[in-house]
């Protein structure tokens, strides 16, 4: 089982970065949901990562950084890559970028692309990195396919028999992925919805932020349709209850059939985006069991993070593959 160890101890950072120093797994907490970190230059701990969360390829992943030098040795950053970082570092925003010569970055990190993805977490997880002078990788502390982690019990539960250490700093703030963008040519390619929305980075840039286009080869490869899937069926924009499933409540409107719902989680009752995406992950995770055969969730906006919310729904009602 994996060792816990506070993040209010006084050698959490310590005991962490060791554990990465010496080629382990640590699960990190971050703002967005807790992720899966080891020595981004150390090819056996990368492989590690794969091997605890069963993923069926090496998908790239994101590099963490814990200040701007370690980043401009890692990735080449042009005056868009800078200005998305001045905007929003540390924070939920991951950048794509050329690969700088003679970066830190074991090519298995990379999954044999010339480009890295960057991104500098807030809170402790950043003082980790700075104890280990170098990236870390981290994917999400999850078994591949299931929903990221938001709390170490959450991580305990999926990979606590496969990693060495739970770093735990209390429930994330945000509960969402942080959104992964790519600069190019003027523009900005919106590769993931995350935390911090499109019109944020457009009014902080200037820059338009564009879709990949239909059809386009999947730019990041990590996006696999059927993803964070429960063991129930999921149906979305559901304004009434069929019998026997559960209820995801977002707002307050009465829905029909409720009575018969096998039970109701509520998202946020007062319709707030930022509540649902930090309550969405708990709450495909406590009804990820056998005895939950279905799910139904009622309509959320598009509009802000709703996007974000709307597109991890979309995976999880995906058929399976
Ligand atoms: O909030 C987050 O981003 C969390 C925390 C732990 O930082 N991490 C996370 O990692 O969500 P993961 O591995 O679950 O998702 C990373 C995504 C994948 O879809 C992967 O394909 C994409 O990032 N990615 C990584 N490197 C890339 C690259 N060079 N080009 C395009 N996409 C990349
Ligand atoms: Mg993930």
């Amino acid at each position: 089982m994996a060792r816990h160890i506070l993040s209010t101890d006084p050698d959490a950072v310590r005991e962490t970065v060791a554990v990465l120093l010496a080629g382990g797994l640590a699960a990190l907490p971050t703002e967005t949901v807790y992720g899966l970190g080891a020595d981004a230059a150390n090819g056996a701990a990368v492989a590690g990562i794969f091997e605890a969360k069963g993923r069926p390829r090496f998908n790239p992943l994101i590099c963490h950084v814990s200040d701007r030098p370690m980043a401009e040795e890692t990735g080449i950053f042009d005056d868009t890559g800078r200005r998305l970082v001045d905007a929003f570092w540390p924070g939920p925003l991951t950048v794509v970028l050329p690969l700088a010569d003679g970066a830190d970055v074991h090519p298995l990190t990379l999954g044999g692309l010339s480009t890295v993805a960057l991104r500098m977490p807030q809170g402790i997880a950043r003082d980790v990195i700075a104890g280990v002078g170098r990236p870390i990788a981290a994917p999400s502390a999850n078994r591949s396919g299931k929903v990221s982690p938001t709390t170490s019990a959450h991580v305990e539960r999926s990979l606590g028999d496969r990693i060495d250490l739970i770093l735990d700093a209390g429930p994330a703030i945000l509960g969402l992925e942080s959104t992964i963008v790519m600069p190019r040519e003027g523009e900005i390619v919106l590769l993931r919805a995350g935390g911090i929305t499109a019109a944020d980075i457009e009014t902080a840039t200037g820059l338009r932020v564009v879709r990949p286009a239909d059809g386009a080869p999947v730019q990041s490869p990590g996006q696999l349709v059927s993803h964070y899937a429960p063991h129930g069926t999921v149906r979305l924009d559901a304004l009434s209850v069929l019998p026997g499933e559960w209820l995801l409540r977002f707002g307050s409107l009465p829905v029909a059939g409720e009575d018969r719902a096998a039970g109701v989680i509520d998202l946020s009752p007062r319709g707030d985006l930022r509540e649902t995406a930090s309550k969405l992950f708990a709450a495909l995770t406590e009804l990820d069991r056998p005895d939950v055969a279905a799910i139904a969730v009622m309509p959320i906006p598009m509009t802000g993070l709703g996007e974000a919310i709307n597109d991890r729904l979309r995976r999880a009602a995906a058929p399976r593959g």
